[in-house]
């Protein structure tokens, strides 16, 4: 995991990069909005566990925390969730209800404190209105992002996702071909079925964000993207006719494996 850093002044990011062997990196953030109810959003990875509260407790006492919002139940954001329930007595789980079923089969969630949220729902929280929308690219269907009124962020999920060939605090450290490839091999994988839409529907959907119009895209696999808004989504529109990623197979895992043991 890297230090958390401000990305405006009331919305801090939690980062850490996950690498991929042979392919480069791929980022796993959460996010702290420092409203006046104080939101988390997602809680990394459980590998990072210890790291993660550790970082989370530099940005605020998790006893301010009013609400935990998980976009959706995989394990790459739900990481710490039982730990940050543990140390935020006074937060409460904003989820869509399936993804709050499905965590139900592994831990028992606390369901006094559930708030379940659908695409198109909103809550208060102050000073702002967050509202749960689910983006145009998904690879779990309890999938809801959010769009903050007050400082115009859409907090992405796995939508903008990007494989980048090194960590970056900001999307502008990053070239555009390198985006570009990063973020079409990390779509056509993590949401394959884009592939099978009919390009014009899909279309739709990138365009219900196009109307939102954020200023900033912050996505759970993405380093920040400011004013970057118009070129992702371009991005996004060239998917359903590019090549479908192909998964590695057990021939290229013997060969990440001899590379390994060469190297050691
Ligand atoms: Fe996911
Ligand atoms: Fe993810």
């Amino acid at each position: 995991m890297e230090k958390p850093y401000q990305i405006l002044p009331d919305i801090e990011i939690i980062p850490a990069h996950f690498p991929i062997p042979g392919m480069g990196f791929l980022a796993v953030n959460a996010f702290v909005i420092k409203a006046e109810e104080p939101v988390l959003v997602d809680t990394g990875m459980e590998i990072d566990s210890e790291e993660f509260m550790k970082a989370l407790e530099s940005v605020i006492d998790p006893q301010d925390l009013r609400w935990i919002w998980l976009t959706h139940d995989d394990a790459d954001h739900t990481g710490s969730i039982e730990k940050v329930l543990e140390s935020a007595p006074n937060a409460r789980l904003a989820a869509n209800s399936l993804a709050v079923l499905r965590m139900s089969t592994a831990w028992a969630v606390p369901m006094d404190r559930v708030y379940w949220l659908n695409s198109g729902d909103s809550i208060r929280v102050g000073d702002r209105k967050l509202t749960a929308v689910r983006p145009p690219l998904f690879d779990n269907p309890t999938t809801i992002g959010i769009y903050d009124n007050k400082s115009g962020v859409f907090f992405s999920a796995d939508c903008f996702g990007a494989i980048i060939p090194s960590p970056a605090q900001d999307l502008d450290d990053v070239s555009e071909g390198d985006l570009v490839q990063g973020a079409i091999s990390w779509a056509s994988a993590d949401s394959p079925w884009v592939h099978m839409v009919e390009p014009g529907l899909f279309s739709k959907a990138v365009d219900s964000i196009r109307q939102m119009a954020p200023k900033i895209i912050l996505s759970m696999h993405l380093p920040p993207a400011r004013g970057k808004t118009e070129q992702l989504l371009e991005v996004l529109e060239r998917l359903p006719a590019s090549a479908p990623f192909v998964t590695p197979n057990q021939t290229a895992l013997e060969q990440i494996l001899a590379q390994t043991s060469g190297a050691s």
